[in-house]
């Protein structure tokens, strides 16, 4: 039988489209099938004012619009010492900062920006718990003696519980949940909401260490246990509403990821809803895909989504590239051709 269903969009409440010749290549792709995405600030220099917002996201703007005129994108400012809070309110009000995000100082690919520990900002917190100000986190403690399949449970129990018990008022998301740890964390307290990436459903880390290094599966936070894996699909298999698509599609050049030092990143936005649809799919689980790619993480923000309807058909295998190019030097490999391999996805008219 033809599988074929409709989904109201999908939104990206996590995704890196870098500048320049990189933004104008991977951008189109988000904006396809995307109503709005919140786009993360580690450019260097970080987007961490209002007027590095607005020219950001006028920036998206220019390069998405002819994929998607609709295409609304939304920018996470950089905590940092910098991030100044009658600028952030100004901005926040004039629609050009979404909200807040904190990196542990060197926890992943440009955040060296970010200082000190999350404890050090509780003054700027607690106003943007009053103003509605999100908190977006990277979870990942930095110290150097906590095992790396550990550091997320880590960060949460030694950082983010304090801050979390402290301002219950403030919306915090952490972000790519990588573990089960994370999910209970998210389950377990209030106004604290998750969002998972296709590439932590679907890859563990055997499939990144057993069979041969596998440079383009590495990421921030890594990949963890398949009993991690199995506990966030069926989170989103259930339909936990405390959870929301957010790709973490973090494009490197293909030569960033065969360096001696492997930069950490997964590009995935051409493929992110093929492959959730079809893991989806292969759980039984297709009626729990609007909720996760669509409506969770407008809830989250007590927002409703303006119309956008996608349809999505399943059939035999077709070809799909496998690398995206920037520049006749660069070009960036690409996440989930095979389960893509099986979807078309179209928008609908309204
Ligand atoms: C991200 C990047 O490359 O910007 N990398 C990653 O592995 N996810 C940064 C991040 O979100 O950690
Ligand atoms: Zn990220």
């Amino acid at each position: 039988v033809e599988v074929r269903l409709s989904i109201p969009a999908v939104d990206d409440w996590h995704v890196h489209v870098r500048d320049g010749a990189m933004l104008r290549a991977v951008a189109p792709f988000t904006a396809r099938w995307c109503r709005t995405a919140m786009v993360m600030p580690n450019l260097r220099p970080p987007i961490d004012s209002w007027q590095s917002a607005r020219a950001y996201r006028e920036e998206i703007i220019s390069v998405t619009q002819s994929v998607n005129p609709d295409f609304s994108p939304r920018i996470a400012v950089y905590l940092s010492p910098a991030l100044e809070l009658e600028d952030l309110r100004a901005g926040f009000a004039a629609g050009d900062i979404a909200a807040v995000k904190f990196y542990p100082a060197g926890a992943t690919t440009n955040s060296d920006q970010g200082m000190g520990s999350l404890q050090s900002y509780l003054p700027l917190l607690e106003e943007m718990a009053s103003i509605g100000v999100r908190l977006l986190v990277h979870c990942e403690s930095t110290d150097p003696e906590v095992d790396i399949f550990d550091r997320e449970a880590r960060f949460l129990d030694d950082e983010l519980l304090a801050v979390r018990q402290e301002l219950p008022d403030l919306d915090i998301t952490v972000e790519h949940l990588s573990t089960a740890a994370g999910l209970d964390f998210v389950r377990s307290h209030p106004r604290t909401h998750g969002t998972v990436t296709p590439h932590h459903l679907r890859s563990d880390r055997n499939d990144l260490l057993a069979s041969g290094m596998q440079p383009d599966l590495f990421c921030k936070p890594v990949l963890n246990s398949a009993r991690d894996r199995r506990a966030l699909l069926d989170a989103v298999c259930e339909g936990e509403p405390r959870v929301s698509f957010g790709t973490d599609s973090a494009p490197h050049s293909m030569a960033a990821k065969r360096a001696e030092t492997i930069a950490a990143g997964v590009f995935n936005a051409p493929f992110a809803l093929e492959v959730v649809a079809e893991l989806l799919h292969q759980e039984g689980a297709l009626d729990a895909l609007g909720g996760f790619v669509a409506r969770n993480g407008w809830a989250a923000y007590g927002m409703d989504p303006p119309p956008f309807d996608l349809e999505l058909v399943r059939h035999d295998r077709a070809e799909r590239p496998r690398t995206v190019d920037v520049d006749e030097h660069t070009s960036v490999v690409v996440y989930g051709v095979e389960p893509a391999r099986h979807w078309t996805v179209s928008r609908i008219p309204q």
